[in-house]
């Protein structure tokens, strides 16, 4: 994991709240690409400091995950966007009782979250952070201090201890009523969760706790190379292709089309293009949509059918 420590220039303009996260736009070989990354800093350090931190984990194949940190030096000047996502407590929140489950890089949010809150509020929360090697997880200091005023930590290794079962919660959560449930990280994990905290509150006669998730990446990206994509640009140019593995934002690309586009992870909808006609699949729900006209997330769906789209590029080269 590596962290990059960001000082907005427009200090009047900026805010975040815990839990958001930012684009940022890179020029790599002259070409703009733009990420989301969650702030993983703490509120008192963008107060005492006016500074925020991301942490970035490499992604095997990941262009602008390896190039910023082999590249990326102090007193660099990067172009971030505006903070987003609804991944955050309201003020009544703070003051309940949560339980947050992360899984690897899914902590950053979590963290941010946490640190927000007083010693008095630290005490009603409860975090499972599920990692593949316990000795290896990141943060574990920060983490440890966070218990120190009170949070319930659980830090669960998957490589020996499998998938978050119900006596995992259990043993975490000893019965306690849980009023809002909050999930971050693969695809996949969050509906799991969601079903271990209605089967819980079921079976412990429990009121059924509102349900918070962010997540990133998918299961099965995987799409039928027999359909043909036609990719209709803001100039009325048609591209037409067979479509590859990768979702219809990475066949567009692969096109030559330069789409606009944010988190890539389906959470900001910069994504959005018009569908004149055929049928997708959303890979986070796995839902099939109709064979007419409607607005897609090109970032997380495949085609099930030949399709007609309109993309909308971004002008930035
Ligand atoms: S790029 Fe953010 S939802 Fe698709």
């Amino acid at each position: 994991m590596f962290t990059l420590t960001l000082k907005p220039s427009s200090l009047a303009s900026f805010s975040y709240q815990p839990g958001q996260h930012i684009p940022i736009q890179i020029e790599i070989n002259g070409r703009v690409y733009q990420r989301t990354f969650s702030i993983s800093s703490a509120w008192r350090q963008w107060k005492k400091s006016s500074t925020i931190e991301i942490s970035i984990k490499r992604a095997p194949q990941g262009l602008v995950t390896n190039w910023i940190p082999n590249n990326l030096k102090k007193g660099h000047i990067v172009r971030i966007g505006e903070a987003q996502g609804s991944f955050v407590l309201s003020p009544k929140q703070r003051r309940q009782t949560n339980a947050f489950v992360a899984c690897g890089s899914g902590l950053t949010p979590i963290l941010s979250i946490l640190e927000s809150l007083s010693d008095a509020q630290l005490s009603s929360q409860h975090l499972l952070y599920s990692v593949s090697h316990e000795p290896e997880a990141p943060f574990k200091n920060r983490l440890q201090t966070l218990a120190n005023k009170g949070l319930n930590l659980l830090i669960l290794e998957s490589s020996s201890q499998g998938r978050i079962k119900n006596d995992t919660l259990e043993a975490w959560l000893s019965e306690i009523q849980i009023e809002s449930a909050y999930a971050c990280g693969p695809s996949g994990l969050s509906q799991h969760i969601h079903d271990l905290f209605i089967e819980r509150s079921q079976r412990l006669g429990h009121a059924t706790p509102k349900f918070f998730t962010e997540s990133f990446g998918f299961a099965n990206a995987s799409a039928s190379s027999d359909v043909t994509l036609s990719f209709k640009d803001a100039n009325g140019r048609l591209i037409m292709s067979k479509q590859k593995n990768g979702t219809l934002l990475e066949n567009a690309e692969k096109t030559g089309l330069n789409p606009v586009y944010g988190c890539r992870a389906g959470i900001c909808h910069q994504c959005i293009a018009q569908k004149k006609s055929g049928r997708v699949r959303n890979l986070k729900t796995n839902q099939i949509s109709d064979a007419g006209k409607e607005d897609i997330q090109l970032c997380i769906c495949v085609a099930e059918t030949d399709l007609e789209l309109t993309i909308n590029e971004r002008t930035v080269q």
